[in-house]
């Protein structure tokens, strides 16, 4: 962040030279190199009306205690809201020698009220103060992922409504394996979602839990009251322990893997959808809004976006990583490694934020299934040839046995460029005489899917039940 140590703002933080909070203690000011080096302003200022927030409250606490006065409570919250005013329309502008949010806020209220301003520490420290502040942050950010994640489900909903009779083909090793129904194949991801708005629901409940008052690490000799301060935030629980309370991170390395959870379902998802708008699959045709050409081969259409997110993977995996090391080993309580966590936290919410938004919008609005497609990929293959053992299983015979001559049919028909349906009666009869007419009506794709009628399989009435439930989930 620039320093404007002679800028005429009457909003800006503290002005280069002047005498830092703690300088008292220090004989020489702080290297200009170490200055840049140690400061965090110039990305935790993301933080400032959660900080602005967590100090309103705290100023009210320390009025309810009786530690300072209600007529400067007043005058610090009202100072505060003057900060956020002045941050809003881009009159603040703290510097290097701010250090961090914490110390801007603070500065400038002092420049506001004087000797009132400088009363708002009272009782606390940065380091409960931060821990306060990223919480608050998180808890927001947490709560706008997850709306996202309803808005992804719903899109996800409705194109399985359109769907339940469009059969695709199902694989495993990427090889077709059993057709299956559209809409099932699309609600997988309703489902993996479902499980990444929950786990963001259970991460909430560590998230919002205050630190505030926890002091520097051991606690604070003013009779302050941590419910009330707690409570004025909306955090459910307080820290019990003090040590405990500012140094950890527990609940960023929670948001942060359900967050590479999320990118996992996502990344997965756009490799299928860059698959799918090949020439080799065709499933899906990527429109105009949501593709890119190339700039020298006039023909190409590209899936950016879905190759994008799949990219964007590594740096959330790379966040988790980061936070993980950063916590490893460090001893209790406050140590400086903690000013790290907070880019790697920022990102990965503005790269999950806006991953979830552009798959939401490609699946809405910028591909289309291709129906006639999918009809003849389910059937020009062998993927029917599990039902032909079904087929004999169900009149008695063992399944292995069915599932041998089925592999022997397969076999044939390859060498003989045919498919199953391709097969007359008497050579249906022919390797086992409990084959008759109805096999033709058996093997077709849609009564392959249809009678895969299992809980939670493919079938259509299941695929309808699973709509079902995946709505109520949705009003839930
Ligand atoms: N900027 C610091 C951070 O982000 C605030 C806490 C500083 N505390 C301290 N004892 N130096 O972690």
């Amino acid at each position: 962040m620039s320093q404007s140590p002679d800028s005429e703002s009457t909003a800006t933080g503290a002005a280069a030279g002047s005498q830092k909070t703690w300088s008292q203690r220090f004989e020489s000011s702080l290297h200009p190199a170490i200055a840049r080096f140690n400061a965090s302003i110039g990305f935790d200022i993301a933080l400032i009306e959660y900080d602005i927030t967590g100090s309103q409250a705290h100023a009210k606490m320390l009025a309810s205690t009786g530690i300072i006065s209600d007529e400067e409570a007043a005058q610090l919250v009202q100072g505060l809201e003057q900060i956020r005013q002045e941050y809003r329309e881009g009159k603040l502008q703290p510097t290097v020698d701010d250090e961090d949010v914490h110390f801007a806020v603070e500065h400038r209220l002092t420049e506001l009220l004087g000797d009132t301003g400088k009363k708002l520490h009272t009782a606390r420290s940065r380091n409960d103060q931060v821990g306060t502040d990223i919480r608050l942050y998180l808890r927001d950010q947490v709560g706008q992922i997850r709306q996202q994640l309803r808005d992804f489900q719903a899109v996800l909903l409705s194109l399985a409504e359109q769907h339940v009779e469009t059969l695709i083909p199902g694989y495993t090793h990427l090889q077709r394996a059993q057709p299956v129904s559209l809409a099932h194949h699309l609600l997988a991801y309703f489902d993996m979602a479902e499980r990444d708005h929950e786990r963001l629901g259970d991460a909430l409940k560590r998230i919002n839990c205050s630190p505030l008052g926890a002091g520097a690490l051991a606690g604070t000799t003013f009779p302050i009251d941590r419910q009330l301060s707690a409570k004025l935030l909306g955090f459910e629980r307080v820290y019990g322990n003090s040590l405990d309370a500012v140094s950890d991170r527990d609940f960023a390395v929670e948001f942060l893997a359900a967050s590479s959870l999320i990118l996992v379902h996502l990344s997965r998802m756009s490799e299928e959808m860059i698959l799918w708008a090949s020439e080799e699959f065709r499933f899906v045709r990527l429109k105009d809004n949501c593709s890119t050409g190339s700039s020298i081969m006039p023909q190409k259409k590209n899936p950016d976006i879905p190759e994008l997110v799949r990219g964007k993977t590594g740096r959330v995996f790379g966040n988790l990583q980061a936070m993980l090391v950063i916590l490893k080993g460090i001893p209790l309580a406050y140590n400086k490694d903690l000013q790290e966590d907070k880019e790697g936290l920022f990102d990965t919410v503005n790269t999950v934020s806006g991953c979830l938004e552009a798959m939401t919008i490609l699946l809405r609005e910028g591909i289309e299934f291709q129906p006639q497609r999918l009809a003849e990929a389910v059937a020009s293959d062998f993927s029917n040839a599990t039902d032909v053992a079904d087929y004999l299983a169900s009149k008695g015979v063992p399944f292995r046995e069915a599932y041998n001559l089925v592999g022997k049919v397969v076999r044939t028909s390859l060498a003989q460029n045919k498919l199953l349906k391709d097969l007359t009666l008497a050579e249906w009869q022919e390797l086992h005489p409990k084959f008759e007419q109805d096999i033709y009506e058996a093997i077709t794709p849609e009564q392959v899917v249809a009678r895969r009628n299992s809980y939670g399989g493919t079938g259509f009435e299941q695929v309808r039940a699973a709509i079902s439930r995946s709505k109520a989930q949705l009003q839930g």
